[in-house]
């Protein structure tokens, strides 16, 4: 089978067989396949898209190109959760110990924040002494005793995946629904967990700005969870201004560790409860959504998600005295509050621009690679609908260094648009995607 012909069929807008596509991604994986071609053919799957069965069958040959975790070792129904990234989204540091707390265990592989979004590894972190890379052995141990682990994705685990994408991003393929389906769900299907839920962002902190996309993705990935045996749930959540208030990496452990203490309220402590039911649900914990929440609402209430989160730092070699005492977490040299210079009300929130800001002060990375600093960052004090007058804090940013600085706060005040009329609020989740269909039933904050 020549690539040249594969290119071309799928060029013409033909579907190409599982046995093309297994041929394919072998022959890119082993090096038979020069960069030229494969880009190619990118760009032909970009144009044209595939079908669900190509979409599928793209993901098993991803899948197959390494290595894949065994949990079986591992006693009962683990779930993962996936986002696909936004701004101040710190739902999985709430959510996972809320599910391990209700007895399903969360076996968690994260990725490292890059450009305007953050990432768990880089917030977990942010502890003194945390570790991100467990051995697999002592993974599955961390698993099985706390109920709870994250790590770093493994090297080792879908090789096409890390060759594909590094092409997608220099070529203009990275926004294809097949191409980032099949990238996601390969790697939480090499991952072993029996559950996956899929929390697709959307708005203008998101990848996906429409609703309509959003949803597309989130069908697409959940047909690829089924068709590999792995039970699946998508959820479609508001990303049109930042989850939480924090946005950098101790800032948002800190703001995590809040919500699990009930000392804050709000959109991120509302789609934690939202996701951690959902992932009850799918992992069979729960008889219905409503039992999920409840459950998960009471392992908040009570304590025991803190516990959990708790154990977990112990366990992965961090120190949890930060869970009693945020001066353990790296801190700046200063506060900067910004405060309003006009009346009104705050009618949007340009959410990549305020990640934007965070990554100027130094909490994110360009490139692979950049170091970051776990301190800096910003706390918002206002979201859209609210009244503001001039001098009113609208955020805190936390520096330690004058580069990026002025740039920051001067984005930062184009980010956040004031106009007069209150607008009516968006929900916080738009409706979710399981094996039974779609559901458009939104989630609003309380
Ligand atoms: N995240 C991924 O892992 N892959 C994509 O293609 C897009 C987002
Ligand atoms: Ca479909």
């Amino acid at each position: 089978m020549r690539a040249v012909d594969i290119i071309q069929k799928k060029r013409e807008g033909q579907s190409l067989t599982t046995e093309e596509i297994r041929s394919f991604i072998r022959g890119c994986v082993e090096g038979e396949i020069p960069d030229y071609q494969v880009s190619a053919w990118l760009m032909a799957v970009c144009i044209n898209g595939m079908d669900s069965r190509e979409t599928a069958d793209l993901t098993m040959a991803m899948v197959n190109s390494g290595e894949t975790v065994d949990l079986s070792g591992v006693k009962g129904v683990k779930v993962d959760k996936h986002s696909t990234g936004g701004v101040g989204d710190t739902t999985t540091l709430i959510a996972a110990p809320l599910v391990a707390a209700c007895g399903v265990p969360v076996a968690k592989m994260s990725g490292r924040g890059l450009g305007f979004t953050g990432g768990t590894l880089d917030k977990l972190e942010s502890i003194p002494g945390f570790r991100v890379s467990l051995s697999m052995e002592e993974f599955l141990q961390a698993v099985q005793s706390v109920g709870l682990a994250v790590i770093g994705q493994n090297r080792n685990l879908v090789p096409a995946d890390q060759l594909l994408y590094a092409l997608r991003d220099v070529t203009g393929t990275v926004e294809s629904i097949p191409l980032i389906a099949s990238s996601i769900m390969s790697k939480k299907i090499a991952a072993g967990t029996d559950a996956i839920v899929l929390d697709v962002k959307t708005g203008s902190g998101a990848f996906m700005q429409s609703v309509e996309d959003s949803f597309a993705l989130a069908e697409e990935m959940v047909e690829i969870g089924i068709r590999a045996g792995r039970k699946t749930t998508a959820v479609v959540t508001d990303m049109d201004q930042p989850l939480g208030m924090a946005v950098g990496n101790a800032l948002e452990v800190r703001e995590a560790v809040e919500v699990l203490q009930g000392r804050q309220k709000g959109p991120l402590r509302e789609v934690s409860l939202y996701l951690a039911a959902t992932m009850l649900m799918t992992a069979n914990g729960c008889d219905t959504l409503k039992d999920g929440r409840r459950m998960a609402e009471q392992a908040l209430v009570s304590g025991r998600g803190l516990a959990r989160l708790g154990d977990m730092i112990r366990r992965q070699h961090g120190d949890a005295g930060v869970l009693e005492d945020f001066s353990r977490l790296p801190g700046t040299n200063r506060i900067l509050p910004i405060k309003a210079e006009k009346e009104g009300c705050i009618t949007s929130v340009d959410t990549r621009e305020i990640g934007r800001c965070a990554l100027l002060l130094g909490a994110g990375r360009s490139r692979k690679g950049d170091r970051i600093d776990p301190g800096v960052g910003l706390v918002l004090h206002r979201r859209i609908g609210d009244r503001i007058r001039p001098g009113d804090l609208l955020a805190e940013f936390y520096v330690n260094r004058e580069e990026g600085l002025q740039e920051a706060v001067e984005n930062f005040r184009k980010a956040i648009r004031i106009g007069t009329d209150k607008p009516t609020p968006r929900p916080l989740a738009l409706g979710s995607v399981t094996a039974s269909g779609v559901d458009h039933t939104p989630v609003y904050a309380e």
